[in-house]
Formats: structure tokens, C-alpha cells, sequence
């Protein structure tokens, strides 16, 4: 197992997640949805570090991180707006991360090549990222988080900035540049064209707390209740 969430419970005062279980294999594709407000992203910034749990355990490929150091965790995370740094290049951006743990700079140039090339952007890298559109942009990000060869990549709405055209395409680099680095995916949305398309194991969220999880066809045909039947259907 890579990833075992075991009765994470964070307090936020007005927001508390309640006793969130949730485990992925190497490679499995999870994606969380539930609608806004359920604690999805919390979840996904407590796997990150940015929360404290009160309660429960987060262990990675055996290693009990829960109260880890966020750069010690192994854990990449992209967001819905891409967050890059402006004064760099694309190529200095996807490096950043990994100039960090990798002195050689020629293995640095190689390996950012190698994730540039996945996702279609060589011909980008030496472009600044306001001169990008939207789509460019979120690969970018997403280069940069892989090419440090994260244990987990987490991703909250990656695409809900994106048009439906460029969002497809996205879908399938990612799903390629995943499946070559052999990374294991936390994935937060809205959209169930991602569930259909990405997943293979879905995780339902209400309330601080997983209502059901499991592949995407069983939560479509067979919802546990009247909760997930109702939004499964509508949205
Ligand atoms: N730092 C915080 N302190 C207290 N409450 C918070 C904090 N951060 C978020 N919340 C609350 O926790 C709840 C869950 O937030 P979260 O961002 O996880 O929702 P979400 O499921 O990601 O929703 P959306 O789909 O809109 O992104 C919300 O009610 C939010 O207002
Ligand atoms: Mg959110």
C-alpha cells in the first residue's frame, strides 16, 4: 500500500473532518468529489501538511508522515490556479523543486526535458509564464510537480480553469505522464468527466466524512444512499 489514511480527524473550528479513511495501491488514480464545502481540499492540504490532525494517521509507502515537515513528505500538490513564478522561465520553473535534491545539473536538464516533452511543452521552455495561456500554464505546474518524482501527486480542481477543449487534452497528458512515472494520485473535482476518465477508484465526501468509495461504475450504478444517488445524478 502507498497510501493509508486511517480516522483523519482535523479540527477547524466551524469545519471538522470526521474519522476520513481512505487507502491507494502504487499507480491508482483516486478522485474526490462531493460538493463544495465537504472538506475535500482539507483533506488533500492535511495529506500535504498544511493541517495538524487531532486524530488519525497518514502513512506513505509505510512511513507514518502525519506530522511530517510539508517539504519532507514526498508529496507534490497542484492547484486550480497555477501559482508559477513569474519571473522565471518555464524551464526554471520545472526545475526549481528538483534543484533541490538534485546537485547534477546535467540529470536536472535531462529529467526536465523528459517530463516537458510528455506533456508538450518543450517548445515552451524558454518562455516566461505570462506569455502562456491557461492550458500551457497548468502543464507547466503539473511538470513541476512530477519531475521531482513524487511518492504522491496531489491535485485540487486542476482543470476547472480550463475550457472543455484544452481540459480533454489535459486529461490525457496527465493520464500519460502519470502512468510513465508510476504515480500514485489524489485528484479533487467537480467535473465527473474526470471520474470517467482518470479514475479508477472514486471517494464521495459529505460533511468532514467519505460516504462511499469505490470504482467509478459502482458509485454511478450502486450509491450506498440517498446522498450520493442524489448527487451522482444531478451537479
Ligand atoms: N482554515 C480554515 N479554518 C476554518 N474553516 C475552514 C478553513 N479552511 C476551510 N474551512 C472550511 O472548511 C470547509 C471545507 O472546506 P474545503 O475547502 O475543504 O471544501 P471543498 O470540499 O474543497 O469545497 P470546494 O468544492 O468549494 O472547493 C468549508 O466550510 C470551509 O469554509
Ligand atoms: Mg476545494
Amino acid at each position: 500500500m502507498i497510501l493509508e489514511i486511517e480516522n483523519l480527524c482535523v479540527d477547524l473550528g466551524e469545519f471538522k473532518l470526521n474519522g476520513v479513511s481512505l487507502k491507494a495501491d502504487r499507480g491508482d488514480y483516486i478522485v474526490i468529489i462531493g460538493p463544495t464545502g465537504s472538506g475535500k481540499s482539507i483533506v488533500l492540504e492535511t495529506v500535504a501538511g498544511f493541517y495538524k490532525p487531532i486524530r488519525g494517521k497518514i502513512r506513505l509507502e509505510g512511513r507514518d508522515i502525519t506530522f511530517l515537515p510539508i517539504e519532507k513528505r514526498n508529496v507534490s500538490i497542484v492547484y486550480q490556479d497555477r501559482a508559477l513564478f513569474p519571473h522565471m522561465s518555464v524551464f526554471e520553473n520545472i526545475a526549481y523543486g528538483l534543484k533541490k535534491k538534485e546537485r547534477n545539473s546535467s540529470i536536472v536538464r535531462e529529467e526536465v526535458r523528459k517530463i516537458a516533452k510528455i506533456l508538450g511543452i518543450s517548445h515552451l521552455l524558454h518562455r516566461k509564464p505570462d506569455t502562456l495561456s491557461g492550458g500551457e500554464q497548468q502543464r507547466v505546474a503539473i511538470a513541476r510537480a512530477l519531475v521531482v518524482k513524487p511518492k504522491l501527486l496531489l491535485m485540487d480542481e486542476p482543470f476547472s480553469a480550463l475550457d472543455v477543449k484544452t481540459r480533454e487534452n489535459l486529461r490525457k497528458l496527465v493520464k500519460k505522464a502519470v502512468k510513465k512515472y508510476d504515480t500514485t494520485v489524489l485528484h479533487v473535482t467537480h467535473d465527473f468527466e474526470d471520474v470517467f476518465s482518470l479514475a479508477n477508484e472514486v471517494a464521495v465526501m459529505k460533511d468532514g466524512e467519505i460516504v462511499q468509495t469505490g470504482r467509478p461504475e459502482e458509485i454511478f450504478s450502486r450509491p450506498l444512499n440517498d446522498f450520493v444517488a442524489d448527487f451522482v445524478d444531478g451537479d
